[in-house]
């Protein structure tokens, strides 16, 4: 989406009367290029604090992505992704309209919920419908997101555009000493990779190896714009970064080497900063990391290449070794220092505050995922021939391919329980619906830093153990799901489903 793009969704949004409430004041002077590169726009910004209320409409648009051609999209509120909506603990009405030509949902990814407002696949809205869930929001602030989740049809629904962030907020990050000024200190970057046709169109067209090892592209989209520049105030920055891709996982470095304060992970702020100079995000997670943009050059966010991609991703234990010997990293996002934009935040605190408790394990329930890709194999029947969804066998958990007539677990409300996920062939970001839970292992390891909050989003590479919480109701009719968030093993089975009651 370029900036006219840009400009006519938020116009969009404001026709729309969906309480979008103009551009945040570091997000006015936009108009100037940085470094002959455009300067890159937050997602408009829909404030629910003094509402109560938050109304979202699915629908279609045309974005613009590389200036060449138009690309039918679709988004909430707007022609590509949707907005940013900041809520607080309380009441939160919603209204989740669909003026698409096909069914969507509205799935609050880590906001905790009961089943029957967790928007999952159970809650599809069909065209021309609406739903509207009365939610209470009661949870410590953090970085969540929301993206359409009908089985069978997420990963290329996600892909066309439905999905936004949330931020959930306290008022209170003053008194933490961290960045909270939209768009000027406090950045949200939604961090897609996307393919293009030869006349700049953006496609999504699924061959057997896309569904494999889940599908990427070859070309970075930071809040649906290309090669877009941030500017930055000369002092701490917060970015919450969103991983909004379908199956790419980020290891993600400054190619100054400046570090990376991690401060919150999916559920919210970790106790205190950890200093990192490499922060992986795999598909469906989200982190916070202050960054000191005061000294120094204008650095350039980098990736390292996706391990599960490329022929080393089939390969196991081999894959790490075979990275280090290809050189795939890329450029995420550039950084350009503005000097007129306020700095207001001078040095990363010693302590933010989240509170991560010991969880006590009610003793009786262990439970092993075991994440499958066995199917034919490379050469099996399920593999070859046809394209499309649905075409592999294999993709599974614990052996059985996700059924929306099945429940697989249920689960007593209120209990904290030990699950231990294990991976095959992959690397899979394991998610669960309604839940936080704390890493306590990872490959027969302490967690990494990354993984030492609240989350609801690990990436599982060989085996990990953690404790979940399960606090929200969820029945039959409407209950929550744990899936693979490579958005085309969930969309072909490697998804269950359970109760909380
Ligand atoms: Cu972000 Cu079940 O999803
Ligand atoms: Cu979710
Ligand atoms: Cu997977």
């Amino acid at each position: 989406m370029n900036r006219r793009n840009f400009l006519q969704a938020s116009a969009g949004a404001m026709a729309l009367g969906t309480g979008f409430l103009g551009w945040p004041p570091g997000q006015r002077v936009a108009a100037r290029d940085v470094a002959g590169r455009s300067r890159l726009q937050m997602p408009a910004r829909l404030d629910t604090r003094d509402t109560g209320r938050l109304a979202l409409t699915a629908m279609s648009g045309h974005s613009n992505f590389l200036g060449r051609s138009q690309t039918q999209t679709t988004g909430f509120n707007q022609p590509y992704l949707g907005p940013t909506v900041v809520m607080r603990e309380g009441g939160l009405a919603a209204t989740v309209r669909n003026t698409l030509n096909a069914a969507v949902t509205a799935h609050w990814h880590g906001l905790l919920v009961p089943g029957e407002h967790d928007g999952g696949p159970h809650l599809p809205i069909p065209p021309g419908g609406l739903w509207d869930p009365d939610m209470f929001i009661a949870q410590p602030p953090a970085t969540a997101w929301y993206h359409t989740h009908i089985h069978g049809q997420t990963a290329n629904q996600v892909h066309s555009g439905l999905a936004g962030v949330i931020h959930l907020t306290d008022g209170r990050d003053d008194q933490r000493g961290i960045p909270s000024a939209y768009g000027v200190d406090d950045l949200t970057l939604v961090l897609q990779d996307r393919r293009f046709n030869g006349s700049g169109r953006m496609v999504y067209d699924l061959h057997m190896m896309d569904i494999m090892h889940g599908f990427t592209g070859d070309t970075m989209m930071v809040n649906g714009q290309v090669e877009a520049v941030a500017a930055v105030p000369k002092g701490i920055v917060r970015l919450r970064l969103v991983n909004g891709s379908n199956a790419r996982i980020y290891l993600l470095y400054f190619d100054d080497a400046r570090t990376m304060h991690l401060i919150a992970t999916d559920g919210g702020y970790l106790d205190s900063p950890i200093a990192l100079d490499k922060v992986r995000l795999a598909p469906g997670e989200r982190v916070e990391l202050l960054v000191d943009f005061s000294t120094g050059g204008n650095p350039v966010l980098m990736s390292e290449g996706d391990p599960n991609q490329g022929p080393a991703g089939m390969m196991g234990r081999m894959r790490g070794l075979i990275d280090t010997l290809i050189d795939r990293s890329f450029p995420v996002l550039s950084f350009s220092r503005d000097e007129s934009l306020p700095a207001r935040i001078a040095s990363v605190p010693e302590e933010i505050g989240g509170s991560l408790p010991n969880l006590e394990v009610s003793p009786t329930t262990s439970r092993h995922f075991s994440l499958d890709m066995s199917g034919g194999g490379m050469t099996g029947r399920g593999m070859m021939g046809k394209r499309g969804g649905g075409m592999m066998s294999g993709l599974a958990i614990n052996g059985r391919p996700f059924d929306m007539e099945r429940i697989d677990l249920k689960i007593a409300h209120g209990t904290v329980e030990r699950w231990v996920v294990s991976s095959t062939m992959l690397s899979h970001p394991f998610h669960i619906h309604g839940a936080l839970f704390q890493v306590i292992a990872e490959n027969g390891g302490s967690p990494r830093p990354e993984s030492t909050g609240w989350k609801d989003t690990v990436l599982v590479e060989d085996q990990t153990e953690i404790l979940v919480r399960f606090d929200m109701p969820a029945s039959r009719t409407t209950p929550f799901m744990y899936h693979c968030h490579i958005l085309e093993h969930e969309d072909a089975g490697m998804m269950g489903q359970f109760t909380v009651s």
